[in-house]
């Protein structure tokens, strides 16, 4: 999920990969390394950000015109020196950088360690690296044949570059769901997760897709697949400045994370359903399962964004799981005197891990007796260091303010929790299991089609880019997302936006209601869908402007509303996560209109870490 960079040619490595380590620091990480290779693979890695492992690294050699980099966001494993890459083999045979999930990791470190394998850290990646080395000495083979074999047997997602102490000449790269470019220079190649540490000595590159497995020599690059097909690699011209490289083709990063929600969904399912779609099986909250299962009461503490998730698990484990739940804002529940016992289990949601009133509710709940879970998306931060157990979003790095991948990937981690709940409380039975893991499954691609309607739905936003109010409306499920609408409306483009129950409606609100009034209502098929559609009548009868998110071909509300947004049939248990995708683009482009800073609006921090 974060950073590689590598190198084969005539010039010193060493200054080559700093500087593509600090071109990748945008991506945000927790740790970094290289290693060098000249007569012998020296490594040189630790806890921190680029300028701590120059400081680590000085004094040292620093020679070889042969070497690779590596910024890690830890999946598996705290941020520390041991679990930092590169990895060595324990034979000294192999070093590699990984980016991604090696998801049977675990089946594969316990088949090393019958071999008398043993591991220097928690990584995924030792793993692998082992697995090469194990290949490469049993089966008495070259190292590009030992990795094409190991690769094989891996499950997962992968970005590689690969060392052997006996091919001291060579690298190889891999790829397989993680990004990896190779720019092509006069005898000498630079490898990197994306242009940005590659476009100064060249615009030349071969994008590696799935499968692809790449030999490289300062004179040669031989390309195969997997299979050992040999294929001829296509030589393609860069036009990008380094600033659009860190966004990709997008103008924000918070545009680009909205994008990146088909991805980063997939990948906090990734290893956790099974292949045959029929389990959930979450390993970090294996230990508490216990707890969870005889809880009297689930409490989930969170602020802002991840308190709008918090409050679509509520909805989740109530109705699946069938446990009564409390959601509270962090803010408030630390300084209540609020009834906890060690009946209770307390779920703290945050996306950086480093909210300040989380970890106050965190602390408070714990010393009462609670049994304390996590959902995070920084592995290692301090909310998951003071948690019982917890889940990890693998979410990637979220750079924009405004949270948006990061509210999809703590719904899915909710609703996996709560499925896998209800089914071992007995309280949800085996054929409706099976039907919403398909349904989570299929969310991604579900969220595919809904990018597509992205110039229709910034039509949209042209029209209600000079609004002063808005409302927000949704019921049951969509209750939660009507007010994450209304909080990405406000925080990135300052319009005042409410989010309200739609039945409410009358107990107030409605007063409020005229022709300048934009009403952004959820009106997705589900059990209250004929409710929600009185409500719009209601709205229209008072001249308000109604922009409804609909269930593809919902021709009813086509008839009352201004404008309909539509995204593809689910379960309403899985409609937040799609109806939420049409209100953060509208929000991001009615904010891109106003000439809002989307990345950095004003008084607002990606992460909270004061009272
Ligand atoms: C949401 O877009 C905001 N950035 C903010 O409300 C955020 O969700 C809140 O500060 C909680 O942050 P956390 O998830 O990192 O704890
Ligand atoms: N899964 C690997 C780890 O946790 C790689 C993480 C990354 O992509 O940075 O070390």
């Amino acid at each position: 999920m974060c950073g590689i960079v590598a190198y084969v040619g005539d010039k010193m490595a060493y200054p080559i990969l700093i500087k593509g380590l600090q071109r990748l620091e945008y991506r945000g990480y927790d740790s970094a390394g290289i290693a060098l290779l000249n007569s012998g693979i020296h490594t040189y890695k630790c806890l921190g950000k680029v300028n701590d492992l120059e400081m680590h690294a000085k004094g040292e050699p620093l020679s070889g015109t042969i070497g690779m980099g590596h910024t890690r966001w830890a999946t598996h494993g705290e941020p520390s020196d041991a679990n930092a890459h590169p990895h060595t083999s324990m034979n000294g045979k192999f070093t590699l950088v990984h980016n991604g999930i090696i998801e049977n990791y675990a089946h594969l470190k316990k088949e090393l360690e019958l071999r008398g394998y043993q591991f220097r850290s928690d990584t995924d990646t030792e793993v692998l690296v082992n697995l090469i080395e194990n290949i490469y000495l049993e089966q008495n083979v070259c190292a590009e044949i030992a990795v094409r074999l190991a690769l094989s047997k891996v499950v997962g997602a992968y970005g590689l570059v690969i060392s052997c102490a006996d091919e001291q000449n060579q690298l190889i790269a891999a790829r397989k769901g993680s990004p990896l470019v190779i720019g092509v220079g006069d005898k000498e190649y630079y490898l990197g997760s994306d242009a940005s540490p590659i476009i100064e000595y060249t615009d030349r590159v071969i994008y590696l897709n799935d499968e692809d497995v790449a030999i490289i020599t300062k004179d040669d690059l031989v390309l195969k697949n997997i299979q050992n097909d040999a294929l001829k690699p296509k030589i393609q011209k860069i036009e990008l400045t380094i600033d659009k490289i860190n966004k990709g083709d997008y103008e924000h990063y918070m545009l680009k994370e909205i994008h990146e929600q088909p991805t980063s969904i997939g990948d906090t399912f990734r290893g956790r359903i099974a292949i045959d779609k029929s389990k959930i099986f979450l390993g970090g909250i294996t230990d508490v399962m216990p707890k969870l299962t005889q809880a009297k009461r689930i409490i989930i503490a969170a602020c802002g964004t991840s308190w709008h998730a918090a409050m679509v698990g509520e909805y989740l484990f109530e109705e699946f799981a069938r446990l009564p739940v409390e959601v509270e804002y962090a803010s408030e529940f630390r300084y209540r005197n609020p009834v906890i016992t060690p009946d209770d289990v307390l779920i703290a949601i945050s996306q950086s891990g480093e909210t300040a009133d989380t970890l106050a509710a965190i602390k408070m709940a714990k010393e009462k007796g609670a049994t304390i879970l996590g959902i995070c998306n920084v592995v290692g931060s301090s909310i998951p260091r003071e948690t019982d157990a917890g889940v990890y979003t693998h979410a990637g790095p979220e750079i924009g303010v405004a949270s948006t991948k990061a509210f999809t990937s703590q719904v899915t981690v909710l609703a996996m929790m709560a499925f896998m709940l209800g089914r071992k409380r007995g309280s949800m039975y085996d054929q409706l299991y099976k039907e919403l893991i398909q349904e989570l499954t299929l969310v991604p691609e579900k969220i595919v089609s809904i990018l597509k309607s992205e110039s229709y739905i910034k039509e949209i936003a042209e029209k209600y880019k000079d609004a002063t109010n808005s409302l927000y409306l949704g019921r049951g499920y969509l209750f939660p997302v009507a007010l994450e609408g209304a909080l990405k409306l406000k925080e990135i483009s300052y319009i005042h936006a409410e989010g309200y129950p739609a039945a409410e409606m009358k107990h107030g609100p409605i007063a409020l209601i005229d022709e300048n009034m934009p009403v952004f209502v959820l009106a997705t098929k589900d059990k209250s869908y004929e409710k929600i559609v009185s409500n719009i009548q209601e709205v229209k009868a008072r001249s308000g402007k109604v922009i409804a998110i609909v269930t593809e071909g919902d021709e009813t509300i086509k008839q009352l509303a201004d404008h309909v947004i539509e995204v593809p049939d689910s379960h309403e248990a899985i409609a937040p996560l799609l109806t939420v995708v049409p209100l953060q683009i509208i929000s991001y482009y009615i904010a891109v209109m106003r000439g809002c800073n989307v990345d950095q609006p004003r008084n607002l921090a990606k992460s909270v870490t004061v009272e």
